[in-house]
């Protein structure tokens, strides 16, 4: 027993004493990448003194980057399904990827090892997802040329095709729709993957839905993500990133004629700032925004 107790005295020992040297600090990754873009990850660590020998990525099992800085040349990539690295911008301390694709995804390593004498290898690790926003805001389906009041509304607002899938929301002049005029359906998934939800509406219009002769219903679609996290403390603060994407598009229908006036505005905000020890949330909204006028 006491042979035991010092042998393990000794290990705590020799670890705590010569194997303090070279340690993972952060390894940092996406919480959500998005498909077609670039991402990067990065593996923070210090040597202390060590030199280092190498450092080397893995998603899963597989590895598929090394960064030896005595060989030449230092980067070699090996091939994996979903995984294009910028090898340009990529280097001891950053890896690149390029063309997300939805096989990006997994659980990304970053394992270090120092050089002789202490050979040490060390290594950290953190998962990412990957989102596909919907291409086009939601489409509402099912709308007629003009409502009066005790006209039944009966809608669907389609949102198609992305990953994971959005979340739909109907408001009523502004205000979310109460729940019993909501039909909800399941998630349709594709093939690809790629998912398309859909919210139906149903409500019998009454006197006080419209609003200087306007009801005013939307839709949207919202998609969060966290947009990075890190299986380690940060030891320093992080530099703010901000991705923007924003686009629009504007439907008028006839509003003298027989049709009531449509406009549908479709935006897309993707946002992500890094802050230290804050998970960030990123997210896509997309929104359709319908006038029905009373004539
Ligand atoms: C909404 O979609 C459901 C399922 O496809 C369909 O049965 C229903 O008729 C649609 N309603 C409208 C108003 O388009
Ligand atoms: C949808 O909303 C639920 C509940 O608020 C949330 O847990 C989920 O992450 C959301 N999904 C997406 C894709 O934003």
């Amino acid at each position: 027993m006491a042979v035991f107790l010092l042998f393990h005295l000794f290990l705590l020992m020799s670890f705590t004493g010569g194997a303090l040297a070279l340690k993972i600090v952060q390894v940092k990754v996406p919480l959500a990448a998005l498909i077609g873009h670039s991402v990067q990850l990065e593996c923070i660590y210090s040597l202390d003194g060590d030199s280092l020998y190498a450092v080397k990525w893995y998603r899963g099992v597989d590895e598929f980057y090394r960064y030896v800085p005595a060989e030449e040349p230092r980067a070699t990539v090996f091939n994996l399904n979903g995984i294009e690295v910028d090898l340009d911008e990529s280097n001891a301390n950053r890896l690149v990827l390029r063309s997300i694709t939805a096989e990006t995804a997994g659980r990304f390593r970053c394992e270090v090892s120092a050089e002789a004498p202490s050979f040490e290898t060390v290594s950290g690790h953190a998962d990412m997802t990957v989102v596909q926003l919907p291409q086009r805001g939601p489409v509402i389906s099912g709308g007629k040329p003009r409502y009066s009041v005790g006209d039944q509304v009966d809608l669907n607002c389609t949102s198609m095709r992305s990953s994971p899938a959005t979340n739909l929301t109907w408001y009523i002049n502004g205000e979310p729709a109460e729940r019993h005029h909501l039909k909800v359906y399941p998630i349709v998934e594709d093939i690809d993957g790629l998912e398309t939800s859909m919210l139906g509406l149903h409500f019998t219009i009454k006197t006080r839905h419209f609003r200087k002769g306007d009801l005013k219903l939307k839709c949207t679609a919202t998609l969060a993500a966290l947009y990075w996290q890190s299986n380690e403390a940060s030891a320093e603060p992080d530099r703010p990133v901000h991705h923007q994407r924003s686009s629009s598009s504007d439907v008028y229908l006839d509003s003298n004629s027989r049709s009531t006036l449509a406009s549908a505005a479709f935006t897309v905000h993707f946002l992500g700032s890094l802050q230290r020890s804050t998970l960030l949330v990123s997210f896509a909204l997309v929104s359709v925004i319908y006038f029905v006028s009373l004539s």
